[in-house]
């Protein structure tokens, strides 16, 4: 598939003496309860007299408010224009990276508006290694744009290949280029994730996605496996085949392992839900944004976008990826409501439903996974309910398992990485909302607590092993409900990869 993956940005760490005002946009922020920050002093040394400084701090204060901007263009000493953009900071100690992230999402959104193809960015935030990276993030996460489909004449943007961004600072520039360089592989392998879970159904079936995780192996640190149907009824993946019944496109289970750790090492199992299309298959959905159900797939495409991100980067861990993929579809060969599925670990399943069959795949995903690779912790990644957007919105995740320090630890660092998940409680009584009359559990739980009644079915399938089920459902596009992040453009957001990416990164796993 010939997916486009590369940040096109260049962004190197400057000093001031290194940097030319002539032929760029030079970024100010300016906080709106601080009169003359310290950095501006500086600032002298690359051509803004007094004059031009003041008429920035003077600058209306709603300009400082955090999130807004003003662009100036002043003359320079040899009478040449220079353009610069104030950023609004808002208040002193609320600006952590969070809120840096979003101000580099509009430094770069602004410099895209502007043809702007040459960007300075002065020191007025602390450089510290979160900060730089919170920076870069939203430097380049922003500038994402899903064009393959559009005529290039008309709608393909020229920004990428010539965007180059200097940030100012005075020190630490070794280790801050170190900071870039890691941050643009993970934005990289977000892109690779958002491009596929933008992909529309017809162009990204489970094949074409098998076929797109094994062009991850080039890396030569992956190794990719795919499973397909009839090798999945031999070894009783029952409820990936059933659920892929309905559909032309047949199943696949995609196996990825990552094996650059401490040999023998028990490595984390990552399961992400790939369904690259949900009709709900016999019990049918409304056809109402039916067409949003091609990012039903999205949680399998965090799960290959973590594992390039590693094999990019070389951590010495060891990590597996298991992603089974369908289609759910009605056709005279779909599973049926009332039919009962014996599923891989051997516990029977009674269908109630078609439409919630993410779980139906996830279930046999995690007992392969717990059986072939003893992982030390398992998170799944899935489109799993819209009951968990009723709950908790669209702009946080929920997360549901047996281990609170595991839960607790992801919980923190999706803090940090902006990728908020929220806990919800997985107590006796919900296990007990799944109990068939006719089969050990059913797919469906009653029309209340929906998130956590579909955790509790992934539950019998983990072995005990810690585990975290987070249900994407809300954050993996863009929504209704969603609250615009500069740093995530319409469509995919490939919610997760930071987060999860970064936690490897720490061996917090
Ligand atoms: N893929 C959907 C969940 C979903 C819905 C994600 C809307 C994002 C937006 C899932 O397969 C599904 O259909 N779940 C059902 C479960 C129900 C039948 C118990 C749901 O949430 O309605
Ligand atoms: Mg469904
Ligand atoms: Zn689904």
């Amino acid at each position: 598939m010939g997916i486009e993956t590369f940040v096109m940005v260049e962004i190197s760490i400057k000093s001031y003496d290194d940097v030319n005002l002539t032929d760029g946009l030079f970024v100010v922020g300016l906080h709106e309860d601080v009169d003359y920050p310290n950095y501006l002093e500086k600032i002298n040394s690359i051509g803004l007299n007094e004059k031009t400084i003041s008429l920035i701090t003077n600058a209306n204060k709603n300009a400082k408010k955090f999130g807004k901007n003003l662009l100036f263009l002043v003359k320079g000493e040899r009478d040449e224009y220079l353009r610069i953009l104030l950023v609004g900071l808002g208040k002193q100690d609320e600006l952590d990276s969070n809120r840096i992230r979003q101000i580099g999402g509009i430094i770069s959104l602004k410099a895209k508006e502007l043809f702007a193809h040459n960007i300075i960015i002065s020191n007025f935030y602390k450089n510290t290694v979160d900060n730089v990276q919170s920076i870069v993030e939203g430097l380049s996460l922003s500038l994402y744009e899903f064009n393959k489909y559009k005529d290039i004449s008309e709608d393909k943007s020229n920004f990428y290949d010539l965007c180059n961004i200097s940030i100012i600072s005075e020190d630490l520039h070794t280790e801050l280029e170190e900071i870039v360089k890691k941050t643009l592989i993970i934005a990289q392998s977000v892109f690779y994730a958002r491009d596929l879970a933008n992909s529309p159904p017809n162009h990204l079936n489970p094949a074409q996605l098998a076929t797109s995780a094994i062009s991850l192996e080039e890396t030569n640190k992956v190794k990719v496996k795919v499973l397909d149907k009839y090798q999945m009824e031999n070894l009783g993946l029952n409820g990936i085949v059933s659920v892929g019944k309905g559909s032309e496109n047949p199943p696949k289970l995609i196996i990825l392992e990552y094996n650059q750790g401490i040999s023998g090492e028990k490595p984390v199992l990552l399961v992400g839900k790939a369904v690259t299309f949900d009709t709900g298959g016999i019990s049918i959905k409304p056809s109402d944004k039916m067409d949003e159900m091609k990012f039903d797939k999205s949680g399998g495409c965090t799960v290959l976008g973590i594992i390039k991100a590693l094999s990019m980067l070389q951590l010495p861990i060891n990590v597996v990826g298991i992603v089974p993929s369908v289609e759910n579809m009605p056709s005279s060969s779909s599973y049926r409501p009332g039919d009962i599925l014996k599923m891989y670990n051997g516990k029977t399943v009674e269908v109630l439903n078609t439409d919630a069959e993410g779980r139906l795949i996830l279930d046999d995903a995690l007992s392969y996974g717990v059986e072939h690779y003893s992982p030390k912790c398992i998170i799944d990644f899935a489109t799993l309910t819209g009951a968990c957007i009723i709950a908790l919105g669209s702009n946080v995740a929920g997360i549901v398992g047996n281990n609170d320090d595991l839960i607790q630890k992801i919980v923190r660092s999706s803090m940090a990485s902006g990728e908020k998940i929220w806990q919800l409680p997985l107590f006796d009584e919900y296990l007990e909302l799944i109990k068939s009359n006719v089969a050990n559990i059913k797919n469906i739980g009653g029309r209340t607590g929906g998130a956590i009644t579909a955790a509790a079915f992934l539950s019998h399938f983990v072995n005990e092993l810690p585990w975290a089920h987070i249900d994407i459902a809300g954050t993996a596009w863009t929504q209704d409900g969603t609250i615009e992040k500069s740093y995530n453009p319409k469509g995919a957001t490939g919610f997760g990869i930071r987060t999860t990416v970064k936690m490897l990164e720490q061996n917090l796993l």
